[in-house]
C-alpha cells in the first residue's frame, strides 16, 4: 500500500504520513525514494526515531556513509561535542554536501533532537527546478561550463575572521572541478552551485563572480526554496544530488542538536 503524501509546495518537499513502524518496515523504501528525487525533499512529522532507529531506516534506502558514532554526524556548533564544529558556520551558506568529493552524497537524513529558540529553521533549493526555468540562451551558455570548488571559498565567507592558520588548514582540503549542469542518469539535468563555488574555468574573474552570484539568485528564489520550522522529532530526507541547502543562523550557546545520517552516493557528477 501507498503511503498518503501532500505537497509542501508546487516546486519543492512532500511531506509522507507515516509513523517509525511504516518507515522501519522497508515496504515503502521505493515509494519513499521516488518521491524524493522528484521532489527534492520529504518529511516525515515527529517520527521521533532514536539513533538506531534512524540508521536502520536509512538502510532501507541505501547504503549509508561511516560517520560520527555509530553512522550518526551530531550537527552541533558546539565544539566539544563535535570537534569539525566550525566548519558547520558554512551550513548557515547555501551549498551542496560533498562537491569536493569525487562523487558526492546521494541524500541525508536529518533528525530536529534540540532546537534554538532563534534560527536554526532549514531552507533546500531545488536544482532541477531551477535549471529547467533557465532561459534557453542562459542553459546553452551554462550546459558548457566548468567550475571548480573548494572548502576555503565557503570557509572564508563563513568565517570572516579567519586566520593564516585556518586558511593552511582550509588548503589542505581537496579542490574539485565540476560541470555546472549535472545530467544525471536519468538524464535530467540540474544545477551544481553554492558556497564552495570559487571560479568558472576559464574565465575572468569578474565575470565568472557574477555569473555565479546571477544564477545563486536565481535558482533561490521563493519558488524553488522551502524552509522547513523544525519541531523535535522531525525527520527529514534530502535529495543532495537535486538540491541545495543552508540553515537561519543560530548560535553556538543554543544547544541545537540536529542527528545526521547520509547515504552514499550513487552517481558520478557528470
Ligand atoms: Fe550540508
Amino acid at each position: 500500500m501507498q503511503l498518503k503524501t501532500i505537497d509542501l509546495s508546487p516546486r519543492i518537499g512532500t511531506e509522507f504520513l507515516a509513523d517509525a513502524d511504516d518507515l522501519l518496515s522497508g515496504a515503502h523504501s521505493d515509494q519513499i525514494r521516488e518521491v524524493l528525487g522528484e521532489r527534492g525533499l520529504v518529511l516525515f512529522r515527529e517520527v521521533d526515531m532514536d539513533d538506531r532507529q534512524q540508521v536502520a531506516f536509512a538502510r532501507t534506502l541505501g547504503d549509508i556513509i561511516d560517520q560520527g558514532v555509530d553512522n550518526i554526524y551530531k550537527v552541533t556548533l558546539d565544539k566539544s561535542i563535535t570537534a569539525t564544529a566550525d566548519y558547520l558556520l558554512g551550513t548557515f551558506l547555501w551549498h551542496i554536501d560533498g562537491t569536493t568529493d569525487a562523487i558526492p552524497s546521494r541524500a541525508s537524513l536529518l533528525s530536529a533532537r534540540v532546537l534554538s529558540e532563534t534560527g536554526g529553521q532549514t531552507e533546500w533549493a531545488n536544482t532541477y527546478a531551477a535549471y529547467e526555468d533557465l532561459p534557453q540562451e542562459e542553459k546553452d551558455l551554462v550546459d558548457r561550463l566548468r567550475v571548480v570548488h573548494s572548502v576555503e571559498t565557503i570557509s572564508r565567507l563563513a568565517n570572516p575572521d579567519f586566520t593564516e592558520e585556518d586558511v593552511a588548514d582550509w588548503r589542505t582540503r581537496s579542490v574539485r572541478t565540476h560541470p555546472l549542469v549535472w545530467t544525471h542518469a536519468s538524464g535530467r539535468k540540474s544545477l551544481v552551485l553554492g558556497s564552495t563555488a570559487t571560479q568558472v574555468e576559464g574565465m575572468e574573474d569578474e565575470e565568472s563572480k557574477a555569473l555565479l552570484e546571477h544564477l545563486l539568485e536565481f535558482a533561490t528564489q521563493t519558488q524553488y526554496v522551502y524552509q522547513h520550522h523544525w519541531h523535535v522529532g522531525d525527520l527529514v530526507i534530502w535529495d543532495n544530488t537535486g538540491t541545495m541547502h543552508r540553515v537561519v543562523p543560530y548560535s553556538a550557546e543554543s544547544g541545537r542538536m540536529m542527528h545526521r545520517t547520509t547515504l552514499v552516493g550513487e552517481e558520478p557528477l557528470v
